[in-house]
């Protein structure tokens, strides 16, 4: 039913390696709705340095409208030290921030693998990530250090003071609650919430009302686990995490721990949801933004050696979250993992056998293997998210 529609993706490229891993998502979009018999409508648009060099603001009018209008969003990187030295409001990370927050994308989902054929690319010992590790991290990504107020810099006699605030309120922690609640459902059932409950007053009231959303999901088993623990936790026992559930600056700096664990950053997807929980392809729904976890990557620009696989991974979650296409998401998964364990690996993740692959030519792999890998209910791995 679903796949007959047409869907309309906007991509925002933006920075450094944005454009060149988006690409490539890109392809690997078509081949795979192709296969499932969906069509895709795709435009392109500005946003962050880029917008800044065309517009000089880092979110563009037309850039938010088209987003609206959209279907999904897929986003490559912003930023780059030749916009660092911009006021606040005109630096590029600020457009993708007032994209998220104008999408009202709260839930962020950042799932992360150690496929038990890659495990030599973690650089946890072999015991430790034995058997494979599978976590998803949800975080919210609207609220929080983010877009708390007072925000802002006064002088002071010292020099100066400068002030960010925390602030949740308990609707902010329900609707994500429910959310990574509900995801857990699909996998594990083990909901790690994770908080600084024993310093911070948002997390008190994160970790009251989580346990109060609980109560609805009385087959999810819930624990409370303080972030500096969660930590230690990730890198000694990756393995007893399930779905983690926790606010935006935690959730920024764990992912990015699950990257080093995992072997590079440029392996992670994510995907943005306003309103996960309605069913993809029903009614129209907000548009869903998806971009890989990493950034713009300005050390390795412009060398076509960037790995694609974070921005095709975000595009299966695309096919999953915005299109309902679950079998497609699957096959595209299938068609990394199979590729990256048949030893065609990027530079960022060494090893493989012989030279390693450029950004286009480890796209074109994948994109083949999800023209001829298996159909639907074939070589089909457990849901990830
Ligand atoms: P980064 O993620 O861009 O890079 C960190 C390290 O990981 C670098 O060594 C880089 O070469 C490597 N790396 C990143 N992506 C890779 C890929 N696809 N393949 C191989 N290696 C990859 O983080 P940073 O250097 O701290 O930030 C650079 C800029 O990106 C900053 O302006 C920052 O604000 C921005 N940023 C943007 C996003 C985003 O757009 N979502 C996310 C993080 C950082
Ligand atoms: C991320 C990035 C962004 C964040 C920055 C670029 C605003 O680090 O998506 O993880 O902090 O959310
Ligand atoms: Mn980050």
């Amino acid at each position: 039913m679903s796949a007959a529609r047409t869907w309309r993706v906007l991509f925002l490229p933006g920075d450094g390696v944005g454009p060149e891993v988006t690409a490539e998502a890109r392809k690997v979009l078509e081949v795979a709705g192709r296969r499932a018999g969906a069509s895709f409508e795709f435009d392109t648009g500005l946003v962050g340095g880029a917008a800044v060099e065309a517009t000089g603001v880092p979110l563009p009018p037309q850039t938010l409208r088209a987003a609206r209008r959209a279907d999904a969003v897929f986003l490559g990187a912003v930023g780059g030290p030749r916009w660092d030295g911009l006021p606040a409001d005109r630096r590029p990370e600020a457009g993708l921030l007032a994209l998220r927050r104008a999408l009202g994308v709260h839930a962020n989902l950042r799932p992360f693998r150690v496929h038990p054929g890659l495990a030599g690319a973690s650089p946890l010992r072999s015991e430790v990530v034995a058997g494979g590790v599978d976590v998803l991290i949800v975080r919210e990504l609207v609220g929080g250090l983010y877009f708390g107020r007072p925000r802002g810099r006064w002088p002071h006699p010292s020099g100066a003071r400068a002030v960010d605030t925390m602030a949740y309120c308990t609707g902010e922690v329900r609707r994500v609650a429910r959310v990574a609640f509900g995801l857990a459902r699909r996998r594990r059932r083990r909901l790690a919430s994770v908080d600084k409950a024993n310093v911070l007053e948002t997390s008190r009231l994160w970790r009251e009302v989580v346990e109060e959303e609980a109560a609805a999901f009385p087959d999810v088993e819930l624990e409370h686990v303080l972030v500096d623990t969660c930590a230690m936790r990730l890198v000694q026992r990756p393995r007893s995490f399930d779905v983690i559930l926790t606010e935006n600056t935690f959730g920024d700096i764990l992912s990015d721990l699950a990257a080093g664990l995992v072997g590079s950053i440029g392996l992670l997807p994510s995907a943005s949801l306003a309103d996960a929980g309605a069913p993809a392809g029903g009614t129209r729904r907000s548009p869903g933004l998806y971009e890989p976890v990493h950034g713009s990557a300005p050390d390795i620009a412009g060398r076509g050696v960037a790995n694609p696989v974070g921005a095709i991974l975000s595009a299966a979650l695309l096919l999953r979250h915005g299109c309902g296409l679950e079998a497609a998401a699957r096959r595209v998964e299938g068609a990394v993992w199979t590729t990256l364990a048949g030893g065609a690996h990027p530079p960022d993740l060494g090893g493989g056998s012989g030279r390693p692959l450029g950004t286009a030519e480890l796209g074109d792999r994948i994109a083949r293997a999800v023209e001829t890998g298996p159909g639907r209910g074939e070589g089909d791995e457990e849901a990830l998210t």
